[in-house]
C-alpha cells in the first residue's frame, strides 16, 4: 500500500477511535486492510439479515418497519462491488476465506450474485407487505448464505 493512503487510514481509524478499542484487532488490522474490509462488510450483511432471521423465528417481533430499514440496508450493502475484499494478495492472513475462492473465482462471484438478487427480491417482498412472501425471501436470502459458507468459508480462521 502507498505510504500516504496507510497514513490517511492509520489518522482515520485514531480520530474514530478505533485504534483504543478491541474491534481494532478483529476488523481493522492495518497490515490487512482488505481481510477487514471484507470481514467489516460481512459484519453488516449480517447485523442487517440475522434480526430478520429472528422475526421469522419468532424469537423477536414482527415488526415491518424495521423489516423495511433491514431489507434496504441489506440491498444497498449486497449492491456494493466487494470484489475488491478478495483481491490478490489477500488469501492469507486472519481470515477465515478459504483458498478455493482464489481458485474458482467464477463460481464464488457467481454465488455474491446470488446473494445481490436475493437481497434485491427480499427487500420487494418486503416493500409488498406479504408476510408469507417476505418470510419465504428471508429464506431464500439465507440459502445464498449458507450455499458459498459451505464451500468458501472456514469456521475457524485459517492461518
Ligand atoms: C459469495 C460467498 C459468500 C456469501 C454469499 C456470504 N458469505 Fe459470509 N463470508 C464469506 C467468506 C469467504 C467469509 C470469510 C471472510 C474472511 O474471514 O476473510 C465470510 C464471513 C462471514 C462472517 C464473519 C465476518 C467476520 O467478522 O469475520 C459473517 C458474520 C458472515 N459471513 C455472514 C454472512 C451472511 C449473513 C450472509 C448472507 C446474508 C453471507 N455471509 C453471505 C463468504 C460469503
Amino acid at each position: 500500500m502507498p505510504q500516504p493512503l496507510r497514513k490517511t487510514l492509520a489518522i482515520t481509524a485514531l480520530a474514530a477511535g478505533l485504534l483504543a478499542s478491541p474491534l481494532a484487532t478483529s476488523h481493522f488490522v492495518e497490515e490487512e486492510t482488505l481481510q477487514s474490509y471484507r470481514q467489516s462488510w460481512f459484519a453488516m450483511v449480517a447485523m442487517n439479515f440475522g434480526p430478520m432471521v429472528s422475526m421469522l423465528k419468532g424469537e423477536m417481533p414482527w415488526d415491518e418497519q424495521r423489516l423495511a430499514t433491514w431489507s434496504e440496508q441489506l440491498e444497498q450493502l449486497t449492491a456494493m462491488d466487494i470484489s475488491r475484499g478478495f483481491s490478490p494478495g489477500s488469501e492469507q492472513g486472519t481470515t477465515r476465506a478459504k483458498p478455493e475462492i482464489w481458485e474458482n473465482r467464477a463460481d464464488f462471484d457467481a454465488k455474491l450474485q446470488d446473494l445481490r438478487e436475493a437481497s434485491v427480491a427480499l427487500q420487494a417482498a418486503v416493500a409488498g407487505g406479504e408476510r408469507k412472501a417476505i418470510a419465504a425471501a428471508i429464506q431464500d436470502t439465507g440459502k445464498t448464505c449458507k450455499a458459498c459458507h459451505d464451500e468458501y468459508k472456514s469456521d475457524n480462521y485459517l492461518y
